[in-house]
């Protein structure tokens, strides 16, 4: 048989087997076996040095027509596997786009965050600015400008946790009044600010106190504010935390940065003022403590008291929620119990 007809042979079979052929595995054996250097076409070419020299030229090109066309069937075929098993690995991983999704467990705002933004938005609203204020304070703030010197009797109460003779954990918002006094630029209008934070204090704890809580200090500097605008102000503040048709009432107080000074108590937003366990049958519950703002807390922050005058107050978040949601312990607040806190789940 001449080497033509040979050729074509080796053509014609391999070329149906390589159509044919099902894995990539497969073919690429087909490969080696034809084309590499043991392969039949090698060895046709090994042998034309036995050739006459005029047949050698087509010979030789016929058989690199031959290698070429079986080497392009076998990329042909590959391109078709390669393509068959991607086809095959979209297929089983078709998505049912119609099933239902895995829930997404979204987190809700802690309820005393969710206490405060809804003060913070209700006093935006009468056109309070919303301040912050360092927690590691220094004694002068949270004591000495709130008119409470090195030996007066109210530090007992907060005398807290020191870093230094200087500075504390704060005690209270209300060193953010002086702050804020000391930088305001009464040519710019009057002071209206509340300040919400975390406060500490060395007190036990039981089911009603916490070394850290929250507190809102509030404070507006004018001329001419009287105490008609505070409790005009904390109405407004009360019936819109405990219901449009609560009442306050202040009774007289001592705090050393007002004077006078009041506790506020709202009328009780479960029996409506009847009488019941939640307001412990008096039909008031204390809600803050508030006052006009005193003159020397005025001066101590180079504000001159005969011409301006204010109110502060301060109020608690927690005690807040306690009390609207029925809370009786004020500890569930910090303790992370996820059975707690998703009850006030903002997604209702
Ligand atoms: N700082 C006070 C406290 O921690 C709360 C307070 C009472 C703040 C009366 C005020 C106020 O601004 O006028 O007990």
């Amino acid at each position: 048989m001449d080497f033509q007809t040979k050729l074509e042979q080796l053509f014609q079979q391999n070329n149906e087997r390589i159509k044919e052929v099902d894995s990539l595995d497969d073919l690429n054996q087909i490969r080696v076996q034809l084309l590499g250097k043991k392969g039949p076409i090698t060895s046709v070419l090994r042998g034309m040095k036995d050739l006459a020299a005029d047949e050698r030229p087509k010979v030789g090109a016929f058989a690199n027509k031959i290698r070429d066309e079986l080497s392009a069937a076998i990329e042909t075929r590959k391109a078709q596997l390669e393509q068959a098993v991607i086809d095959a690995k979209l297929a089983s991983e078709t998505i049912d786009v119609t099933l239902p999704g895995d829930p997404v467990v979204a987190g809700t705002p802690h309820i005393i965050i969710q206490i405060m933004d809804d003060l913070e938005s209700f006093f935006m609203g009468m056109g309070y600015q919303v301040l912050s204020g360092p927690e590691v304070e220094e004694d002068h703030y949270n004591f000495e400008m709130m008119n409470i010197p090195k030996d007066h009797p109210a530090r007992d109460m907060q005398e807290t946790f020191y870093i230094n003779n200087e500075l504390l954990m704060r005690s209270q918002t209300s060193p953010m009044q002086a702050r804020t006094m000391e930088k305001h630029d009464f040519s710019k209008g009057p002071l209206k600010m509340i300040s919400p934070g975390v406060v500490y204090r060395r007190d036990d704890d039981d089911a009603t106190h916490s070394h850290q809580f929250h507190q809102m200090e509030g404070l507006v500097i004018d001329k001419h504010i009287t105490m008609a605008d505070l409790k005009g102000t904390l109405l407004a503040m009360c019936q819109h935390v405990f219901g449009a048709d609560r009442t306050i009432r202040l009774r007289p107080s001592y705090f050393p940065f007002t004077e006078p000074s009041v506790e506020v108590d709202v009328s009780c937003f479960r029996c409506g003022g009847k009488g019941c366990p939640v307001c412990k049958y008096t039909g008031w519950i204390e809600v803050l403590g508030a006052g006009m703002v005193h003159p020397n807390v005025l001066r101590a922050a180079k504000i001159d008291a005969d011409v301006y005058g204010g109110f502060a107050f301060g109020l608690g978040p927690d005690r807040f929620a306690m009390l609207k949601y029925g809370i009786d312990d004020i500890r569930s607040f910090y303790t992370d119990d996820l059975r707690f806190l998703t009850q006030f789940s903002q997604e209702g």
